[in-house]
């Protein structure tokens, strides 16, 4: 029997994303494999079920979803009922947070799930690119966050000159050049902004200033590259240092987009509530960092929009990439059919722990959670896992 790939519909609240579009079918049932869409799975990207059907999908229940999936699909860990939904031997696949939610691999282990999650792909493998969930959805956040901003922002963002006058372009910061940065530094340079961006990592400098951005350098130079090419928290006098140059430069700012990100660790304050009193009124930050740990900037509210007292609007959307649910979704469909057909041999799932990805990837397995990492989380303190 050809194994069975169940794609979920999604309901954590605003989740519009889907785990497979149409287009992504042919070659996973190329490989020998069978697809079952839950009814209506792909109604927030706009993707009718009969989409599917004619891709060569079965349309099922969600009862039977569960009940006859080898894998399930989704793009969001499982929330409420869809965790006690999985069954034993079956295998989830998804953004599942591992590191944030230690407690549901635990749970997941115990009920005998094999839990495969996109976030712990090795990201610098060059083979494991086509598979990085994290790097797709980033860029459709960069690019949205930028068009956020310059909605929510009262004047233009190019240089405008017309019979009634010429418009001044908006000066725009991106705080954070990773992949998001990037998108929202390209982004903001085709609406015609003037932009500058800043990051602690120094190779990020040439990639901004190839997409047409000034690098912000500060004169107390910080080089905070961490491991996997991602940032190191910095230290309490780095952080003076770099707070007390950057509030020079936020002060001629029109819109800031902050992305600064370090992993495992609350995201580092870049944006001050004094900074923001020193912004001009009517200037825009959307906030991509921000979530119930907190953000970039320190005005920010969590899913939420806010207006300073001097007239400074925070923008902190979570989860952007589902405000963009047809993008996202095809973005996605890709990264997670590259990495079941990574699992895949012989029409079955074949987990060889020899290899990079099914190594960093798979969480938890045989009744146990294999992630070393995740399993250190959920040692007792002191104790070893
Ligand atoms: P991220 O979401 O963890 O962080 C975003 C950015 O914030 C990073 O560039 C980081 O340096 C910066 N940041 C952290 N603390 C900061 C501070 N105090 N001030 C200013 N900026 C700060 O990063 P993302 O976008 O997920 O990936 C970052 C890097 O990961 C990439 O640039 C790359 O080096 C690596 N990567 C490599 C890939 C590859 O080789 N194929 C693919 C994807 C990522």
């Amino acid at each position: 029997m050809p194994m069975k790939l169940g794609v979920a519909r999604e309901t954590a609240a605003g989740e519009r994303r889907v785990a497979l579009v149409p287009e992504s079918l042919g070659k996973l049932t190329a490989a020998g494999l069978e697809i079952l869409v839950e009814a209506g799975a792909g109604a927030g990207a706009a993707i009718p079920d009969q989409a599917f059907a004619d891709a060569g999908a079965t349309i099922v229940t969600t009862d039977a979803l569960y009940a006859t999936a080898d894998v399930i699909l989704r793009v969001h860990k499982p929330v409420g009922a869809e965790v006690s939904k999985l069954r034993s031997g079956q295998a989830v696949v998804g953004l599942l947070s591992p590191l944030l939610d230690p407690a549901l691999m635990e749970a997941l282990a115990s009920a005998g799930v094999t839990a495969v999650s996109l976030d712990a792909i090795p990201r610098t493998l060059p083979r494991a690119q086509t598979m990085d969930a994290l790097s797709s959805q980033a860029n459709v956040g960069g690019y949205k966050a930028v068009l956020i901003a310059a909605t929510t922002f009262g004047r233009y963002f190019p240089l405008l000159t017309t019979a009634a006058g010429t418009a001044k372009p908006a000066n725009v910061l991106i705080l954070g050049i990773g992949v998001a940065g990037l998108q929202a530094i390209g982004t903001a340079r085709r609406l015609g902004a003037v932009v500058s961006a800043y990051d602690v990592r120094p190779e990020t400098a040439e990639q901004a200033e190839s997409l047409g951005a000034k690098f912000v350098r500060l004169k107390t130079s910080i080089d905070a590259t961490g491991a996997g090419g991602y940032a190191r928290e910095l230290t309490a006098e780095e952080r003076a240092a770099q707070q007390a140059e950057l509030n020079e430069v936020i002060a001629t700012q029109d819109v800031i987009i902050t992305t600064a990100q370090v992993p495992g660790r609350k995201p580092p304050v870049l944006v001050t509530a004094a900074a923001v009193a020193g912004m001009k009124p009517g200037s825009v930050i959307v906030d991509m960092a921000a979530s119930e740990l907190g953000g970039n900037c320190e005005l920010s509210k969590a899913g939420e929009t806010v207006v300073s007292d001097t007239g400074v609007t925070i923008v902190a959307t979570e989860n952007l990439p589902a405000s963009m649910p047809m993008g996202a979704s095809q973005f996605y469909a890709r990264n997670i059919s590259a990495l079941l057909l990574n699992m895949v041999k012989d029409g079955a799932l074949h987990l060889d722990f020899e290899e990079e990805v099914t190594r960093a990837t798979v969480i938890t397995h045989g009744g146990a959670v294999v992630s070393e990492a995740v399993a250190k989380l959920l040692a007792p303190a002191g104790g070893h896992a």
